[in-house]
């Protein structure tokens, strides 16, 4: 039986490598600063018979918390440059609603994804619409806890980089201020986690365009007569180029 052209897919490559590490590596960082901050926020009461030297093991956390937060803020810089020199998909373009072709896609993936319409579904080749503003307010929430993280730190460091921070304190009035606010980010990322791994899935699991392994080897399976460099909102890219193109040897 001839195969549908809907059903013909071919690969492309989406995710570069340094997209590919910075998402492990912020997943991993985000992991062990929740495990570590909310030991440090509620610090479980226990007596310990031994020497008190052995008994720093609060000390050691607090220390992990702090290294992960560096190579947290590293990795994070380092996705940002990427935004300018990385391939179309991650340019930092796609975080900022800006065109209005890009809020159409919005509408256009929660009439398939939330209402569950039986509409044209959305063939974003890099993330979605909805999936790029949600990152780029992630991303925001990622600089306040930076920032407020380190404010609180330079209360007890000499280091020049925490001491870059240490005037958000006032502004939040005092440090229990500051940590109230830290603390709420931190639920932010572990309810965005938990929403964010379950929509991968779905993604998966109903377009069929190998969302989840994208993040792994970087490719992701197109329908043929989808053209990558458009976006299915508007009849147009949202950077200028015409989409929907049919390949030669697909004829629409
Ligand atoms: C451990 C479970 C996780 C899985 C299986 C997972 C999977 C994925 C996948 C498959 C994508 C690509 C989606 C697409 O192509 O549209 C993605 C993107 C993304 N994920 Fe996750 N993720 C996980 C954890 C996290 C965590 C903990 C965070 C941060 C709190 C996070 C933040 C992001 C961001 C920011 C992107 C966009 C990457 C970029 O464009 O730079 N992920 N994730």
């Amino acid at each position: 039986m001839p195969q549908s052209p809907l059903h013909t897919f071919r690969r492309v490559y989406v995710w570069e490598i340094p997209v590919r590490f910075f998402h492990w590596i912020n997943a991993l960082c985000i992991f062990v600063l929740a495990a570590t901050g909310m030991i440090i926020a509620h610090p479980p009461a226990f007596v310990q018979a031994s020497e008190a030297s052995f008994s720093y093991w609060f000390g050691e956390v607090r220390f992990i918390h702090f290294v992960t937060a560096y190579v947290f803020v590293f990795n994070f810089a380092v996705r940002i440059y990427w935004g300018f020199v990385g391939n179309r998909y991650a340019d930092w373009k796609n975080f900022l609603p800006l065109r209005r072709a890009q809020f159409r896609e919005v509408a256009a993936v929660m009439r398939v994804d939330v209402l569950q319409e039986r509409g044209t579904p959305v063939h974003a080749v890099g993330h979605n619409a909805v999936a790029y503003f949600t990152y780029f307010a992630m991303f925001l929430v990622f600089l306040f806890q930076v920032a407020s993280g380190f404010a609180m730190y330079s209360a007890m460091s000499t280091s020049w980089f925490p001491n870059l921070f240490a005037w958000i304190t006032p502004l939040f009035g005092d440090e229990y201020a500051l940590r109230q606010w830290h603390y709420a980010a931190t639920w932010f990322f572990l309810i965005f986690t938990v929403v964010h791994v379950y929509l991968v899935f779905y993604h998966d699991y109903v377009e069929g365009h190998g969302v989840m392994s994208s993040m792994v080897g970087g490719w992701k399976f197109l329908d043929s007569r989808v053209d990558e460099t458009g976006r299915p909102a508007d009849g147009k890219s949202w950077f200028g180029a015409t989409r929907h193109t049919p390949p030669p040897d697909h004829p629409s």
